[in-house]
């Protein structure tokens, strides 16, 4: 029970490097305290499981979308503990952090999302690093859970498939330069392939939870790099993260984001 409490501790913090930072633990503490908790969800009742999972609700015009598939499905890739903690907890936060931020600013709180965070500067100073964080953080993962899916073996095609080997080569080009700037992220960000209005792709980079979005950019697909994305199943390596991730790439989705993009109905 000692491990299950600081486990549920850690779990109201942001990440998990601030895991690392806010409490004594190591991280092989964590690790074993993880591993305690897991068991316990997994010998609950389902009502103790909902409990356990955290109030997904929230109060608020900007709501948490629903994980399009079960936190196993994408299974060895990313395993159903950090898809669950992901979703559950930290995507929440963003959602609940942001509503609470724009709580008395109504017609902020009113725009569509990418206008909210494209227009930063019309957001009061003093919730305006709020706002673009979890703004940010609530916009990179409603795209990051739209653009996966349990492994299916295919890749792009059509016109997607023909973009990507205009701008990078090829998918073993994408994938390799992909891969590098997910590797050169220092600390906790973000690795996108942007697309305009013509469907030309670039590769671009970004810190915390910022986005392209923040400069009237369109994201076509993006890997999240922050420790909470992959630290249960593959601790320091990052690398090892980036390379799996491709078997969970839902080629179908990211072909239509491709579509909507060029058709300027592309959002977030
Ligand atoms: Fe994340």
């Amino acid at each position: 029970m000692i491990a299950l409490y600081i486990f549920r501790q850690c779990l109201k913090l942001r990440s998990a490097k601030e895991m690392f930072l806010m409490t004594n633990l190591d991280r092989r503490s964590f690790l074993k305290a993880a591993r305690a908790a897991s068991v316990v969800v997994a010998a609950s009742s389902s009502g103790a499981v909902r409990a356990f999972a955290g109030d997904t609700s929230t109060d608020g015009p900007f709501k948490l979308p629903p994980l399009p598939y079960a936190y196993g499905a994408l299974e060895p890739n990313i395993d159903a503990q950090t898809m669950q903690l992901h979703h559950d907890k930290h995507h929440a936060a963003y959602v609940k952090n942001l509503n609470a931020a724009l709580k008395d600013h109504s017609q902020l709180a009113s725009r569509p999302l990418e206008e909210l965070l494209v227009k930063l500067n019309d957001v009061p100073e003093e919730i305006r690093m709020t706002v673009r964080n979890n703004g940010g953080g609530h916009a990179n993962h409603s795209m990051f859970w739209e653009i996966m899916g349990p492994p299916s073996g295919t890749g792009p095609d059509g016109e997607l498939k023909a973009a990507i080997d205009k701008d990078f080569g090829g998918l073993d080009g994408l994938q390799a330069k992909f891969n590098a700037a997910g590797g050169k992220v220092f600390g906790s960000g973000w690795v996108f392939v942007t697309v305009d209005k013509d469907g030309k792709l670039a590769l671009v980079s970004k810190p915390n939870q910022d986005t392209p979005l923040m400069e009237g950019g369109r994201v076509l697909m993006g890997n999240d790099v922050w420790e909470h994305a992959y630290y249960l199943k593959y601790q320091n390596k990052r690398a090892e993260y980036l390379k799996a991730w491709w078997n969970v790439v839902n080629w179908k989705a990211v072909g239509d984001r491709y579509a909507a993009a060029k058709a300027g109905k592309l959002a977030i």
